[in-house]
């Protein structure tokens, strides 16, 4: 790795098994304050966070299931299980939302862009710190009454699942990526 700070963003990947040690408070309280500073239309400033931390969190999946059986389609019982083992060691976990507002000139897709860049400021603040993050829209996010029971009742609040924070359980390589090339073009006006 070179000096840049840019080697932090190039190195960020996703880690889905995490263990403790989570984020410290003076950590988590960094953690946020990064969301804080993502690109945000009008001021809205339209994430919300809800934090879930041990013993809650493998409680997340009891609501899901639940929610899965109200709605006529379970979670398949392979899933629960892998879900089970993949929250037994998380420390901490942070519900997403974005707050609607029907009465604003900010279009909704603008709002849920700017939470989007809130969460990927917490994934790459929580890199930076030496955890490992991912965003998951597992665990029931699009089944109805999961987001209500964290606070995020469905007629003010889109749901849009979790990010799991901690020590990875195993070393990571970073991920070769690829070559940003075909993503882009340069317009050129015609003379
Ligand atoms: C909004 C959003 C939701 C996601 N939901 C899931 C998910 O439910 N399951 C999953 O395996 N990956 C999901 N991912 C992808 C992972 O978080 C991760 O980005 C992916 O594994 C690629 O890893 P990388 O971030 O290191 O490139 C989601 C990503 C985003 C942006």
């Amino acid at each position: 790795m070179s000096d840049s700070p840019l080697d932090y963003l190039l190195t960020r990947r996703s880690v889905k098994f995490v263990q403790a040690p989570g984020p410290s408070a003076d950590q988590l309280d960094l953690i946020l304050r990064a969301a804080m500073c993502a690109p945000d239309h009008g001021a809205t400033r339209p994430w919300r966070f809800c934090l879930v931390r041990g013993a809650a969190i493998p409680k997340l999946l009891d609501i899901a299931i639940e929610a899965g059986e109200a709605a006529g389609t379970p979670i398949p019982a392979h899933k629960i299980e892998g879900s089970r083992r993949w929250l037994a060691d998380v420390p901490l976990m942070i519900a997403i939302a974005c707050k609607l507002d029907y009465s604003s000139k900010i279009p909704e897709h603008e709002r849920l862009l700017a939470v989007g860049a809130a969460v990927t400021n917490i994934l790459n603040a929580a890199h930076m710190l030496g955890f490992s993050a991912y965003w998951s829209t597992g665990i029931g996010t699009y089944l109805d009454g999961v987001g209500d029971t964290l606070g995020f009742d469905a007629l003010d609040y889109r749901f849009m699942g979790y990010l799991s924070i901690g020590t990875p359980t195993s070393d990571m390589p970073t991920i070769e990526r690829p070559d940003y090339q075909p993503f882009v073009t340069e317009w050129v006006p015609a003379e």
